[in-house]
C-alpha cells in the first residue's frame, strides 16, 4: 500500500524504506533510547534485527491501513525518528500513538511535532475516535509529550510485562483543544 507522507514544520514522516535498517540498528543500539522501550532493556544494534523492525511496521499499514512512520528532520534530510500508530489484535493496550527520537535531537520538540501530526491523521484522516499512549512510570520526558499532546491520563496498565501508564485523548477531546488553538 502507498503509505501517505506528513509534513510539519521541521519534519517529515514517511513509510520506512529497506536504507533505513542503519538508522534503526543505531537508533536501537543506544541505550538511553531503548531504556523505556524494549521488554528486556538490552540494546539491539544489528541490522538484521532492524530490517526485522521494518519488515513488521510495513506489515502494519499494509494488514491494518494505518501505522508507524520513519521521521526525517527536513533541514538535513536525516532520518531522525519514528512516530505514529501501532495495533496489533493480540496482548495491546488500544489504538497506540508512540514516538522515539535519536538522542542527538532530544529537547527540540520534534516527538511533539511529530505526534501532533500522527495524531490529527489518526482523527481526520483514519477516523479514530480515541489514541492511547503507554509509558514507562520512569518515562517522564515521554509523558510531557504525552500532555503537550492533549492526552490524560486514564489508568494503570502493563506493556510487555512492565507497569505502564495509559495515557489517552479522545477524537472530542482533540476537537476541542483544536478549536481552542
Ligand atoms: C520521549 C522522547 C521521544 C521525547 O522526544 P523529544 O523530541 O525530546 O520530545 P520534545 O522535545 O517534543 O518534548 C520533550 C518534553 O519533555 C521534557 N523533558 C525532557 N526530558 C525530561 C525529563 N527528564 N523530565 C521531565 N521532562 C522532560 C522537555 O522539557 C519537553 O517538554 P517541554 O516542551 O514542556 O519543555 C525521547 O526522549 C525519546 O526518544 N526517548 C526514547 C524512546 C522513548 O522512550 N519513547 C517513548 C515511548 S512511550
Amino acid at each position: 500500500m502507498q503509505i501517505p507522507t506528513l509534513t510539519t514544520d521541521r519534519l517529515i514522516l514517511r513509510g520506512y524504506r529497506e536504507d533505513d535498517a542503519p538508522a534503526i540498528a543505531a537508533l536501537h543500539g543506544d541505550p538511553e533510547v531503548i531504556r523505556y522501550i524494549s521488554p528486556d532493556g538490552v540494546p539491539e544494534p544489528s541490522l538484521a534485527d532492524a530490517w526485522d523492525h521494518i519488515a513488521r511496521h510495513v506489515g502494519h499499514w499494509a494488514l491494518k491501513g494505518y501505522g508507524k512512520w520513519a521521521v526525517d528532520e527536513r533541514a538535513t534530510g536525516r532520518f531522525v525518528g519514528r512516530a505514529g500508530l501501532y495495533d496489533p489484535p493480540y496482548d495491546w493496550v488500544g489504538l497506540e500513538l508512540g514516538w522515539t527520537f535519536a538522542r542527538d535531537v532530544w529537547g527540540r520538540g520534534y516527538a511533539t511535532e511529530a505526534g501532533a501530526a500522527a495524531m490529527r491523521w489518526a482523527f481526520e484522516t483514519l477516523g479514530a475516535n480515541e489514541v492511547v499512549s503507554a509509558i514507562h512510570p520512569g518515562n517522564a520526558a515521554s509523558i510531557r509529550v504525552a500532555e503537550r499532546l492533549g492526552e490524560r491520563k486514564w489508568r494503570d496498565g502493563t506493556l510487555n510485562g512492565k507497569p505502564a501508564l495509559i495515557y489517552g485523548i479522545t477524537k472530542d477531546e482533540w476537537r476541542a483543544r483544536n478549536a481552542r488553538t
